[in-house]
């Protein structure tokens, strides 16, 4: 089992560049996936969430691997209605409590929602929770340049993090020039190009590309493994999610290859532009209203 690459945040803090994502999976897979993806596998970063339902689960499988807390990164992010001042640190505590950690290595606001202020609130609120010590570090998950700048404007801490979706198809070079100015590592969400049926399409057309398919037949891996390779090489932070043994195994061994400058240019042609999920400008599921 080679050990994953880290990569060192901007306060210091080094996460596992490749890290097992949760989204979808019920809480007893997401416990026996867990479990097995960190005491057989090898993987040392679980990615979360409060809105995923499972963190229970998660603080389980990890309880099981019976490898030692300290050595597992974990990341959660806090739910479209727990923004504003009120409600941040309360909801923080509950994730802690349903995970059983008194501390998460990262927390994340999970969407930027369209509440400017609120949004600034929510931010110092996790500035707060890193000064008591209840995250490692803390960032941001679907923000734009512009939150990103309001944010690092109206805090004192830049986020750590922006995790985005992001994949061969929708690369989001500009957002990731960005984040490199400001010292802000970008995590790829959906970075295989999602699950079936997650916002609504019915098949994942990118695992089944023949560009990749090509690619993975020259290496003699995956086409999975191709993918993940190129966000390794790219310097992003990756969180493919599995539920399945033998794929969750697949997904870590990508440390003994490497893609070559003709493989980027075939993987580079894939870029449409398009997102395959929401558009952080227009996701606002739960917030509450405001006042
Ligand atoms: P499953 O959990 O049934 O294995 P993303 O991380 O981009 O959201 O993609 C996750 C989707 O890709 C899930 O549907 C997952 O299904 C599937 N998946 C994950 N790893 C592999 C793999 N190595 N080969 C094929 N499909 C995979």
């Amino acid at each position: 089992m080679a050990d994953t690459p880290v990569i060192t945040l901007n306060n210091g803090v080094e996460i596992p560049q490749l890290g097992l994502g949760v989204w979808q999976a019920s809480p007893a897979e997401t416990e026996a996936a867990v479990r097995f993806a960190i005491a057989e596998a090898g993987y040392r970063h679980i990615d979360t969430a409060a809105a995923y339902r499972n963190e229970e689960a998660v603080g389980r499988g990890i309880a099981a691997s019976r490898v030692p807390r300290d050595e597992v990164f974990v990341t959660t992010k806090l739910w479209n209605s727990d923004h504003g001042a009120d409600r941040a640190r309360p909801a923080l505590d509950a994730s802690l409590r349903r995970l059983g950690l008194d501390h998460v290595d990262l927390v994340l606001i999970h969407w930027p929602l369209q509440d400017a202020a609120r949004r600034i609130e929510t931010w110092l609120a996790l500035e707060a929770a890193l000064e008591a010590g209840k995250a490692r570090a803390i960032g941001v998950s679907n923000f734009t340049t512009e939150q990103l700048e309001e944010v690092i404007a109206a805090g004192s801490i830049v986020p750590a993090v922006n995790q985005v979706e992001l994949h061969v198809r929708f690369p989001q070079q500009s957002l990731r020039a960005f984040c490199r100015t400001r010292g802000i590592a970008v995590e790829s969400w959906s970075p295989l190009g999602g699950a079936p049926g997650s916002w609504g399409g019915e098949t994942n057309t990118l695992l089944g590309d023949p560009i990749v398919a090509g690619v993975a037949r020259r290496h003699e891996r995956s086409p999975a493994q191709v993918l993940i390779r190129w966000h390794l090489q790219q310097g992003l932070i990756a969180i493919p999610k599995s539920v399945h043994p033998d794929r969750i195994r697949q997904n870590i061994e990508v440390f003994d290859f490497e893609l070559d400058a003709g493989d980027l240019v075939a993987l580079a042609s894939l870029e449409t532009g398009e997102r395959i999920g929401a558009d952080p400008l227009e996701a606002n599921w739960g917030a509450r209203p405001t006042s």
